[in-house]
């Protein structure tokens, strides 16, 4: 029996009865708990390492549903280079990575070149280009290198366009020119010729402004030759998220030929904490597996090899980047892992109903 058909049974078996005793009072168990048993693309969610470590049931939900991981922070440069430009502090990524090896998931590498939370070493470069550019190389190459034939996709370049199309004036931006993103991936296909090299940008999906113009700059990049094999659109969405306009993203990537990664999903019910949404209920709870649903349905209908997959950008609710400023409850599972109405959404989605 293929490794693939032991392990999606293995899947199943498992998500079935783990399943059947998480689901929330009311919920009926889906027949296949198991999303990443049933779906015919990789179903993903972000991951953050010492939870791994630490909580069972974050690892059981992980094992349950999903079949690809991406690291939350771990794969970042700021984690695996705290110090210096030079030294690389591979253990927290490393975890990650035999979790999955472990268990037969896929691991998505996020993300090489971002200008968000970055080591503070880096304020103290000298300011000359040479510098920042052997920099940038390294960085790639040497995180693509460590983990060649474990990782075998990168978000090489991560948020670097404004609504309006314009390359963002970030620190790489200044220091490297309007081209780095070029060489940016360049020196990833350099590292590793069969990797898939993906850009990776938020609210692509969320109407034609932002998404026409970074169009423009990737099919500009793509005709220079430059190696983009897909794009993530990372779908940090709510439930005024317009899904016309989802499906015009993935039709126009699907169009350019792009591997299509929805790629740090969530559902918001409280986007602008109005006392009307910072207390959950069952209409919140309905209307957010109605948005789950019409994402998934739409991203089925993307031709089957360009489905790179679908990753939840956290394993439950308990673990949400959106609480940093508010009360949210954006994910699959709630605080105490129990299947959400929007797991329903998503898994009746994945049956066609
Ligand atoms: O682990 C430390 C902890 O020891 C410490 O006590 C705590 C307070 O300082 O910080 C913890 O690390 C934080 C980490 O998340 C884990 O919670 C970092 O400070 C914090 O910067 C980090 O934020 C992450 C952020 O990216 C920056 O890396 C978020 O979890 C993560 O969800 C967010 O994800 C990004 C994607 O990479 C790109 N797209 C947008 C998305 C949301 O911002």
């Amino acid at each position: 029996m293929s490794t693939f058909r032991s392990f999606a049974r293995r899947a199943l078996t498992f998500g079935l009865l783990a399943g059947l005793a998480n689901c929330a009072p009311g919920l009926v168990a889906p027949r296949s708990t198991g999303l990443g048993g049933i779906a015919p693309f990789p179903i993903g969610v972000s991951v953050y390492g010492p939870t791994l470590k630490n909580n069972p049931r974050y690892r059981e939900a992980i094992l349950r549903d999903f079949n690809s991981v991406t690291a939350e922070v771990e794969m970042k440069m700021g984690a695996l280079k705290p110090v210096s430009a030079t030294e690389y502090n591979w253990e927290d990524a490393d975890y990650l990575v035999k979790f999955a090896k472990d268990n037969r998931m896929r691991v998505h590498g996020h993300t090489l070149i971002w200008h968000v939370v970055q080591p503070r070493w880096l304020e103290t470069l000298p300011n000359d280009s040479a510098t920042w550019e052997a920099v940038m190389r390294d960085h790639i190459q040497t995180t693509i290198r460590h983990f060649k034939g474990d990782v075998h996709a990168w978000d090489v370049v991560n948020e670097a366009y404004e609504t309006s199309g314009e390359l963002s004036n970030t620190m790489w931006r200044k220091h490297l020119g309007p081209g780095y993103v070029a060489r940016a991936f360049r020196y990833a296909r350099a590292a590793d010729p069969k990797a898939k090299l993906f850009y990776n940008d938020f609210d692509l999906e969320g109407g034609p402004n932002k998404l026409n113009a970074v169009l423009v700059r990737l099919d500009e990049l793509k005709a220079q030759g430059v190696p983009i094999d897909g794009v993530g659109l990372q779908m940090h969405s709510s439930l005024t998220t317009h899904t016309p306009s989802v499906i015009d993203a993935l039709e126009k990537l699907a169009a350019r030929g792009y591997l299509i990664h929805i790629s740090e999903m969530d559902v918001a019910v409280n986007l602008y904490n109005l006392p009307t949404t910072r207390v959950l209920t069952p209409q919140l709870l309905a209307d957010q597996k109605q948005k789950y649903k019409e994402i998934v349905a739409a991203y089925l209908k993307i031709p089957r090899l360009q489905q790179y997959g679908i990753t939840m950008w956290g394993v439950h609710d308990g673990q949400t980047w959106l609480r940093e400023n508010r009360p949210e409850w954006p994910l699959l599972l709630d605080d105490d892992f129990k299947y959400k109405p929007a797991y329903e959404g998503f898994v009746e989605a994945l049956r066609g109903k």
